[in-house]
């Protein structure tokens, strides 16, 4: 991709089209607060199955450890606050409060995408809150579309320096780029790109869907590349093509309401296909019982983000009650099943596992 503004009429448009970024972020913004953006068809695949219930768990609840670490950086809970927003200016504060929230209580943030960035360097101050969570893992992101269009290593790098992250999430989001205006449909060959990026860059990377899922073929493909992890995004929580639908009043997309890979689904599928990869389950994780659900299917972390919006357009203290109430059902779940830490999920039999099984 061309520096911004080499020209004035190069700067023009340039700075147009990072203006229509941040007016789109704007509008996904209002529309996930405003409007009911959950998965139309597909559900996350939690309600089919259940923790065992250990009558006698032989354990102090006060004893249950959730305490891990991710890149070297100790958390409360193996927990991430997954990437939302950047660009527009309610982004910072969402991004500022997400930020204080991350380092109060020791989890993981991701941002939201920085390709405005890209556009127009100025927007990288409503990204910068290293300052403000020096303790904790922080995610750069980018679209992976933009690969294909002039994103190399260069500018990954730059928007990692840019704020100071720790890793790159590369988001993968095929659907919701052919349901938003201009959004960027050539996916091809970017599983040669990210092996190329993931290869040189300085810092770990992470490869993520955005709510459609990681289904077991594209798994296996991951697995292959020197990448870091891969954050399953599944299907059943909030539903990125139900956002584009209301937010640009298309009323010609609902046919495809039908895809995605259920979030239950997608964590087996990727933990059986990247067995040495760091594997996230989310997508519609809205409890704690969600999250030792998806660890127990074999997810290292879990992660959300629709919930932690509006909270954190509020206070850093308002999204520090929901992570609050999020460990604590963590926990009494972790300690319903017999669990002591978040390795000895790995062991809790599932009952019903089968009702998730892939059919392919
Ligand atoms: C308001 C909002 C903005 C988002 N923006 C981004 C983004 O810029 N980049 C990205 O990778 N994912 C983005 N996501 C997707 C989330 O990171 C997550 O993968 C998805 O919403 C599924 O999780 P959930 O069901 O807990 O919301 C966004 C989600 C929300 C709610």
């Amino acid at each position: 991709m061309s520096p911004p503004g080499d020209s004035p009429g190069e700067g023009a448009e340039t700075g147009n089209r990072a203006d229509s970024l941040v007016q789109r972020k704007r509008e996904h913004v209002r529309v996930c607060l405003e409007e009911d953006v959950r998965h139309p068809v597909i559900s996350t695949g939690f309600e089919r199955i259940r923790l065992p219930y250990v009558s006698l768990p032989e354990i102090d609840l006060s004893d249950v450890d959730l305490s891990c670490v991710m890149l070297g950086k100790r958390l409360s809970m193996p927990f991430m606050i997954l990437s939302m927003t950047g660009g527009a200016s309610l982004s910072k504060t969402i991004n500022r409060n997400l930020a204080m929230a991350a380092q109060e209580r020791g989890v993981a943030l991701g941002l939201g995408s920085m390709r405005v960035i890209l556009e127009d360097p100025t927007a990288a101050d409503t990204f910068r809150v290293r300052n403000l969570c020096p303790d904790v893992p922080l995610w750069a992101n980018l679209g992976a579309a933009q690969l294909n269009l002039g994103c190399g290593v260069e500018e990954c790098e730059r928007l990692v320096q840019a704020v100071e992250a720790d890793g790159l999430c590369l988001h993968v989001n095929a659907l919701q780029e052919v349901a938003q205006p201009g959004g960027d449909t050539d996916w091809s060959g970017i599983i040669e790109k990210m092996r190329m990026i993931a290869g040189q860059l300085s810092v770990p990377v992470m490869v993520k869907e955005v709510g459609f899922g990681i289904d077991r073929n594209t798994a296996g493909k991951l697995g292959d590349l020197p990448i870091w992890g891969v954050d399953v995004g599944g299907a059943g929580g909030t539903s990125w093509l139900e956002v584009e639908k209301i937010a640009w009043g298309r009323d010609d997309l609902d046919a495809f309401d039908e895809f995605g890979t259920p979030t239950a689904r997608s964590i087996v599928g990727t933990r059986e296909a990247c067995p040495d990869k760091f594997v996230l389950g989310s997508g519609g994780v809205r409890t704690g019982v969600d999250a030792v659900k998806a660890l127990a299917l074999g997810a290292d972390f879990a992660g959300a983000a629709l919930p932690l919006l509006q909270p954190a357009t509020q206070s850093a203290d308002a999204v520090c009650r929901w992570l609050d109430r999020f460990h604590q059902e963590m926990k009494v779940a972790a300690f319903c099943a017999g669990a002591q830490t978040p390795a000895s999920l790995k062991d809790v039999r599932l009952e019903d596992q089968d009702a998730i099984k892939d059919p392919g």
